[in-house]
């Protein structure tokens, strides 16, 4: 398809609706700080959060890599997408219709979002023909089943919208396709039928199985997981694949398709978002019965994993809704053994080992999971087990000590170089020390005399991994480290690299001033206009004369810039830092006065410099005899520039070695 041109009004209702925290937390955990939200910068590695999002300014922002911009940027950086490909993204996501320059284009576009449309459409429409036919007489067994084994109640029944796939092959088929005339197409597309090898006929995917909708953060039903009603012992389990006596997998999942991702989805979440911020902490359980149990009981912040590990979108989705970042796996250990919630961790150790997330984990008596568990004890019991469940790294280390016989020298050592591993991965130097004294008492085995060696032990041990963690300095501070760096000169001439990152700083920084302190902008304005200076480097001139077009004129002067910007990609990753302010640029520019003066000198020495050198060349290549009137005032000019320059120079010396 030819990339349409999207009419201006759409990308401006886009810019309103997106709200840049939504767009981010998708992809990101954020916390709260202050008026914004930080957190570890998706664009490049870092253990500390460097990355900023302002709600106020629908701006992000990285100190760590100076990635900056709005939400569109966000997401067009993030997945190498177009530009017009985000706004029709989020054109979806928040239901802004989209207009097009050309009408033509506008169809194939309204085709496109309608396919999503009529899958939803589809799918609410099944799940409501699996509720109808649960309580038809085809239906009887499942109700039962629900009534009986899992003990629900109707409310719960009804909350979660459970229903029967009857038992035929086509019986759904028909419903959507010859009764309610949806395309073919669409219903297989929605992952509710198969064709038929032969006869280019269809068949139902789910066949007279327990049927639980799977929804989205909005509640709209995107699949199903369908549950056998035959014995439990006679259906294998996907995890068990030998035991085939049925040929039939408990449960049945929708497939992948444009709406449902299994690896992507958290089941109840659209139910429990409100529980989890209330209770600022989600309960991550594995099985759909599970999660709904926990509901059913009044525990609303739970929700189901789909019986996959956890992925970081999974998990990013559901810390939006808790501040502190609280989140309790209540996986199943004993199944599948120690690596269980390893396992079940997935993708998310990392930002654990962070502290990221203040992961905890419960594993109910006796291997139970909640469902089981809830069946025999009260809410209260299992809120009790919540409470009191320890920290991952706790677990990590009960995991690592249990079973072992740590007076045995092998286990000892073991032991010791398991904890060594886990020791090394935790990113928090505080947490690390932390846990370092708590593994040395248990290895100190009761004798307090032993903590202090047991401490030095691991904290050797672990060193060189430590060291790693020491932060190169961000680029807003190197401003300030040109102070060490650099003696003052003792020559006229900079070494030209050195000149050019010292002019940049000032260029950057005279703008930033500029940006941030309107009761300077005069100030600025006339200091270059009477020394006749101007930027030097391509693209602080581009936004001097972008600042100069938008000065005067009532508004935003940065969040206008910035959507100027927006489509020079290029040009935004130069400049997006000058938009932001960290706590080093914060104070150098309460000293205002000073600094002015100091990136002024510096923008002008380079041009004087290079008079300097000018002049001084033709002085040398002009024959005093020849043309003694010329020699004379090339001498004139560039003495006068080699005046200069020393004064600069002084006044650099003065207040720049003083300042920078
Ligand atoms: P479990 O096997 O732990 O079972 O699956 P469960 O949830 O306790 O099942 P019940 O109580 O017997 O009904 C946990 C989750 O793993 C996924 C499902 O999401 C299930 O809820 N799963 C399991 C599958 O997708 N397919 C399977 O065949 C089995
Ligand atoms: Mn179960």
């Amino acid at each position: 398809m030819q990339i349409p041109r999207l009419h201006p009004d759409t990308i401006e209702e886009i810019k309103l609706r997106a709200d840049i925290v939504d767009v981010v937390s998708e992809y990101v955990v954020l916390r709260k700080r202050g008026k914004d939200f930080v957190g570890l910068c998706p664009f490049h590695d870092e253990k500390t959060p460097s990355f900023t999002v302002s709600q106020s300014k629908q701006m992000y922002f990285c100190f760590g890599c100076q990635a900056g911009g709005n939400a569109i940027k966000f997401l067009m950086d993030l997945g190498k997408h177009s530009f017009t490909e985000v706004v029709l993204d989020l054109a979806r996501r928040y239901q802004v219709p989209v207009q097009t320059l050309e009408p033509e284009q506008k169809q194939e576009l309204q085709r496109q979002l309608s396919l999503r449309e009529q899958l939803y459409e589809v799918l609410a429409s099944a799940a409501q023909f699996y509720q109808h036919a649960l309580r038809q007489s085809q239906g009887q067994n499942a109700i039962q089943y629900l009534r009986a084994n899992r003990q629900l109640k109707e409310e719960t029944i009804q909350q979660f919208g459970l229903g029967y796939a009857p038992a035929g092959w086509e019986t759904l088929y028909r419903y959507l396709v010859l009764d309610k005339h949806y395309p073919v197409q669409v219903v297989e597309k929605a992952g509710l039928i198969k064709p038929r090898k032969e006869g280019g006929s269809y068949y139902d995917v789910f066949r007279d199985r327990l049927m639980i909708p799977i929804r989205d953060v909005q509640g709209r039903v995107i699949g199903f997981g369908g549950r056998t009603l035959t014995n439990d012992d006679t259906c294998y389990n996907s995890g068990n694949p030998r035991n085939t006596v049925s040929q039939q997998p408990k449960y049945l999942n929708s497939p992948e398709t444009e709406l449902f991702s299994k690896g992507k989805t958290l089941f109840a979440l659209d139910q429990a978002k409100t529980g989890i911020s209330q209770l600022d902490q989600a309960v991550v359980v594995e099985g759909y019965f599970d999660a709904i149990a926990l509901h059913a009981v009044g525990i609303n912040n739970a929700v189901a994993s789909l019986g996959t590990a956890l992925s970081l979108e999974q998990v990013r989705q559901v810390l939006r809704y808790t501040d502190s970042k609280q989140l309790v796996l209540n996986f199943d250990a004993d199944k599948a053994g120690t690596n269980a919630a390893e396992r079940a961790i997935g993708e998310i150790a990392d930002l654990a080992y962070k502290g990221e997330v203040q992961l905890k984990i419960l594993n109910l008596p006796n291997g139970k999971d909640a469902d089981e568990y809830l069946r025999e004890r009260t809410p209260e019991d299992y809120q009790e087990l919540l409470a009191n469940a320890p920290l991952w790294l706790n677990w990590q280390i009960d995991q690592i000590i249990k079973d072992r016989d740590l007076k045995q020298a092998t286990d000892f050592q073991q032991v010791t170089q398991q904890i060594v591993k886990l020791l090394k991965n935790i990113a928090n130097s505080d947490t690390r020390n932390y846990y370092v004294s708590h593994c040395a008492e248990i290895l100190s085995l009761g004798d307090s005399r032993l903590i202090p060696l047991r401490v030095e032990n691991l904290l050797t041990q672990i060193a060189p991994a430590a060291a790693t963690y020491s932060q190169p300095l961000p680029a807003s501070k190197q401003w300030g480290s040109t102070r060490n760096s650099q003696s003052p000169p003792t020559s006229l001439r900079l070494p030209s690299e050195q000149a050019r990152s010292l002019l940049e700083l000032a260029e950057a920084l005279l703008l930033q001033i500029y940006l941030h302190c309107p009761e300077q902008r005069q100030t600025i304005i006339e200091a270059l206009g009477q020394r006749d200076l101007e930027f030097s480097l391509s693209h602080h001139r581009l936004l001097w004369r972008q600042i100069l077009e938008l000065t005067g004129e009532q508004l935003d002067l940065i969040s206008s810039l910035q959507n100027q910007y927006l489509e020079l990609s290029e040009e935004i990753g130069l400049i997006s830092h000058l938009f932001h302010l960290n706590e080093n640029s914060k104070k150098e520019i309460l000293r205002t006065p000073q600094v002015i003066q100091a990136a002024i000198a510096c923008i002008e020495r380079v041009f004087r410099e290079k008079r300097y050198r000018y002049f001084l060349e033709l002085w040398q290549q002009t024959d005093p005899q020849a043309e003694p009137e010329r020699w004379q005032s090339y001498y004139q000019a560039f003495y006068t520039e080699k005046l200069r320059l020393q004064e600069l120079d002084r006044q650099r010396l003065f207040s720049i070695t003083d300042l920078l």
